[in-house]
């Protein structure tokens, strides 16, 4: 497959996976990225999301749901990888299912968004252990942890420690704070970086955007124009 393929999953519901898929896929898209995002999950709030948005204004990047087809989804994908530079797939809460497992099956890149709370700490082991099962399948699969929704405050930072813990699956730094923004651009069917103020917010997912790059290997930055260059990487042409 052409296209690099990022998945977020996790069996807590509401943890912040559909934000996380939305707002980098948009940053993927505006870095001029040709970025298509797959709604796994038959609440379908990712296409509703994208939905939102008026025609003079369309949400960056392409959405669509593959979600009736469960992992039979693989074969379109299949046929969309050769037209894509990145898809990111949104998983449902369902780590049992099918989706998720064929997901990172054929994904360079797996994401758990974990608040940083105990309830979602607990939860996240059955992500780690979906990931390490897939990872025999798919040897070049990296996992990483991100904090989502995270506040100030002593439960927020002694849960993050215990995540940090994690050598094998780890908590990358960057992740998506609590803020206003993330919500109103989802009413407006937009990224943040459409939203006025959100400057904060847009920095954290363009940091979050140059980690998943730096991952991959890619440079980091905007396909075209300049970039900064990686340890593993060379300026882009
Ligand atoms: N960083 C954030 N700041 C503020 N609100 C957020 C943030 N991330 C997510 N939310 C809000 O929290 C709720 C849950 O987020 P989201 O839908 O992304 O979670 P999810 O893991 O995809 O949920 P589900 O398991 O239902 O698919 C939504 O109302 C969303 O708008
Ligand atoms: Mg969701």
């Amino acid at each position: 497959m052409a296209a690099r393929i990022v998945t977020v999953f996790n069996q807590k519901g509401g943890c912040g996976k559909t934000m996380t898929c939305m707002q980098l896929a948009a940053a993927f898209a505006l870095r001029g990225h040709r970025t298509l995002l797959v709604d796994m999950d038959k609440q379908g709030t990712s296409t509703i999301w994208a939905g939102q948005a008026g025609a003079d204004k369309p949400f960056p990047a392409t959405v669509i749901s593959l979600a009736p087809l469960r992992e039979k989804m693989l074969g379109e994908i299949e046929k969309h990888a050769a037209n894509y530079d990145f898809i990111f797939i949104d998983c449902p809460p369902a780590i049992e299912s099918s989706i998720p497992w064929a997901a990172l099956n054929v994904s360079d890149i797996g994401l758990i968004p974990v608040i940083p709370l105990m309830d979602n700490v607990w939860a996240s082991r059955e992500a780690k252990e979906l990931a390490r099962r897939a990872k025999q399948e798919n040897a070049s699969l990296q996992t990483y942890c991100i904090p989502s929704m995270s506040r100030r405050g002593n439960v927020f930072k002694a849960c993050t420690e215990i995540l940090q813990d994690d050598q094998e699956i780890p908590l990358l730094d960057t992740g998506l704070q609590q803020r206003n923004a993330y919500g109103e651009s989802q009413m407006f069917g937009l990224s943040v970086h459409a939203v006025a103020g959100a400057g904060a917010a847009v920095k954290e997912v363009e940091a979050l955007a140059d980690v998943v790059l730096e991952k991959l290997g890619l440079p980091v930055g905007k396909k075209s124009g300049k970039t900064k260059a990686t340890k593993q990487n060379v300026e882009v042409v």
